[in-house]
This record gives structure tokens, sequence and C-alpha cells, in this order.
């Protein structure tokens, strides 16, 4: 791992090491701001890096957090990773990419994904009201093109708190982007 790494990285990879293989490790809380100012909260799966302060979520086009970040782009992830017995919780913002740049690191993960795992892609508008007979398919094979509703959303992080559950007392830190990713104490 590069030394020029936020220092609240290596943290948060040995946590999520903690988890072994359990998928909860790539799990984390997503909060958004309705068009209403209220607060919405779902959980996704963590796609992988990119770059040092910022990672990738997959989701459909047509879903609502996908409305709210267009309006919203900021956001709050939560990550619980309970055999380390701790929080990070991630305020960010959707980066906007370049129509290229967005469309080769959708690619990218298109391509990376199993046939199981797109096939989410393939069924209708979620959220909307269920329709009998309405075709959900279990698999699209490789080779099947990116679909319209595929959507990367890259958050850049730009402040990070972690809370470890583990000693007496419990500890808080803060890390903040804009203050050279510095380390602050913080009661708990
Ligand atoms: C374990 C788990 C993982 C999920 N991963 C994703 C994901 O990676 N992307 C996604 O869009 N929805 C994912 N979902 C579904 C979302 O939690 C949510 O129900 C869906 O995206 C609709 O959210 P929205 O109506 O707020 O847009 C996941 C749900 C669970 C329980």
């Amino acid at each position: 791992m590069s030394a020029d790494l936020p220092p609240w990285r290596p943290l948060l990879r040995a946590a999520r090491h903690r988890e072994g293989r359990s998928p909860q490790a790539r799990w984390l809380q997503l909060a958004t701001v309705a068009a209403d100012g209220s607060p919405r909260v779902r959980t996704l799966v963590f796609r992988g890096w990119a770059g040092g302060a910022a990672l990738d979520l997959l989701t459909d086009g047509r879903s609502t957090k996908s409305a709210e970040l267009r309006v919203q782009p900021q956001v709050e992830l939560c990550w619980l990773l309970p055999k380390a017995r701790c929080q990070f919780r991630l305020r960010g913002e959707r980066q906007q990419l370049s129509p290229e740049a967005a469309l080769a690191a959708s690619q990218q993960h298109w391509q990376r994904l199993n046939p199981g795992a797109r096939a989410l892609w393939g069924w209708p508008q979620p959220g909307a009201p269920l329709e009998v007979g309405a075709p959900f398919p279990a698999e699209l094979a490789d080779g099947t093109p990116l679909p319209d509703a595929f959507e990367l959303v890259r958050i850049e992080v730009k402040q990070v708190e972690l809370l470890e559950l583990t000693g007496h007392p419990h500890q808080r830190r803060r890390w903040r982007a804009d203050q050279g990713w510095g380390e602050e104490r913080l009661n708990p």
C-alpha cells in the first residue's frame, strides 16, 4: 500500500481484514438527502477504491438515490465492522466524472461483475409498482452491453471519523482532507 494514502486507509483496511471472508466487510450504508430535505439511508456494496480518498459504488440510474444525488451530491457513508468493533463514518461528495471517464470506469466495473450480480440491471425500475409477469432475469451473460441504467457513483471522501469500542474509554478520531488528513482525537 502506498505511503501517501490518508492515514485512515490502513486502519479501515485492517478492520475490514478482521471480517475475514464475510460479505459484510463490503457492506456500507449510504445516506443521502431527499428533495424535501429529509434523510434517506440504504445499504450498498463497496466496489473498490478510486485513488487515495475516493471510492466506487454501483447503482441503478433509475433509483431514487440516483435522483437524490443529482440534486444533492453530499453524502455520508457508515461502515460498521463488527469483528473489529468499530465504525467508520465517511463524509464526502459525489464526484462529477467526464462522460468519457464515467463510461470507461463503468465498463471496467460491468465486466468485473459476475452474471448473477449483473442481472439486477436487467430488472424493471427499482421502487416502481410490481407488475405481475415482468421479467427478472437471474443472470446477464458475459458480453452483455453496459445497460443504460448502470450507474457508477464515485464518492470523494472529505472527512472520516472512526469510533473504536475495543478499549476503555472508547476511542474516537477524525481526519479532514482540508487539514491534510491530520489526526484529531475526540471524546467518544
Ligand atoms: C446487503 C445489501 C447490499 C446492497 N447493495 C446494493 C448496491 O451495491 N447498489 C444498490 O444500488 N443497491 C444495493 N442494495 C439495495 C439498496 O439497499 C436499496 O434497497 C436500493 O438500492 C434502492 O434504494 P433507493 O430507493 O434509496 O434508491 C443492497 C442491499 C443490501 C441489503
